[in-house]
């Protein structure tokens, strides 16, 4: 037999779909966090995603998510065919296995997704989305207050930390993050697909209320990451944006690993490694060195 998830989320799941049963499980490979993720096969050949939070932060995130699926309804979010709170809440969606998730990026995929960042900037946020937190988003202080951790990934000199920090600090303490769009915030390619004529966005896990460039600023480096367009090729003039979304990732890609999400650190390195240039260029700062 096959790779299965814990019996207790099978009886959950079952319980969900009844009178169909599970009949079959794959494992969904992506995805950053410790949430239990599978494909789900039932009895009538139909197919889910299950989504299964495994600790007090993975349930708080899936409770956010399943709250955006169950008071938006738009083409770019994704079914939701059932939900069971608890400690550990299970959540089931519409299966995207079959759509096209990113990369490569195929040409048109980048405005299919600035067309559908769009349609979420135009969607009217329930009341109950909370405004994006400032301090959630902003790196740079922490770079000055322990530049170790950062300086240790080797992207720049002391010298150069030295003195760009301030311009950094300036500028990122001068982006606008307050709105009254709803944002994504994780936008990557792990988080959207290509299903028909829909992108579909996942994992609304940070879902808020702010600036709606900031879906599309802190999409633009993994973008690059990935092979696509310099992220001021898309968003010019934006250097606070820049220096914000660089800041995001300078004070976390140096840090410890974290045991439950060994992937983390690696992809907030390579989204660093595009975003700190982008920065660096956008505020004119001398070439990293
Ligand atoms: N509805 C879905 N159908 C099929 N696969 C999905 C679906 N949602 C997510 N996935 C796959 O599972 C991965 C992780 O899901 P995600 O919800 O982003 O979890 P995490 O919060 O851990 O990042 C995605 O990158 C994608 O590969
Ligand atoms: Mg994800």
């Amino acid at each position: 037999m096959g790779v299965r998830p814990p019996d207790s989320l099978i009886a959950r799941v079952h319980r969900l779909v009844a009178p169909l049963r599970p009949v079959a499980w794959t494992r969904a490979e992506r995805g950053y966090t410790p949430a239990e993720r599978w494909v789900v096969q039932l009895s009538d050949g139909s197919t889910a995603f299950v989504k299964g939070a495994v600790d007090e932060a993975t349930a708080g995130w899936l409770r956010t998510e399943h709250r955006v699926y169950s008071t938006i309804e738009a083409r770019y979010l994704p079914k939701s065919l059932g939900w069971d709170d608890g400690k550990n809440p299970v959540l089931l969606l519409e299966d995207l296995s079959a759509a096209y998730w990113p990369p490569p990026w195929r040409p048109g995929d980048v405005e299919l997704v600035l067309d559908a960042l769009a349609k979420v900037r135009a969607t009217p946020p329930p009341d109950w989305v909370p405004a994006q937190d400032r301090e959630r988003l902003v790196g740079w202080p922490a770079v000055a207050e322990d530049p170790r951790p950062f300086l240790s990934l080797g992207l720049c000199s002391e010298a150069w930390l030295t003195e760009a920090l301030p311009h950094l600090v300036t500028a990122e303490g001068d982006a606008e993050i307050d709105g009254d769009a709803l944002v994504h915030i994780d936008v990557r390619s792990d988080n959207l697909c290509f299903s028909g004529d829909r992108v579909v966005l996942v994992d609304w896990n940070h879902a808020a209320r702010a600036n709606p460039l900031l879906d599309v600023a802190a999409w633009l480096p993994s973008l690059h990451s990935e092979g696509g367009p310099l992220p001021e090729d898309i968003l010019p003039d934006e250097p606070e944006l820049a220096a914000l979304i660089s800041g995001f990732f300078a004070c976390r890609a140096g840090l410890p690993n974290i045991e439950t999400a060994p992937r983390v650190r690696g992809v907030q390195v390579e989204q660093l490694r595009s975003a700190l240039p982008w920065a660096a260029r956008s505020l004119g700062l001398p070439a990293l060195g």
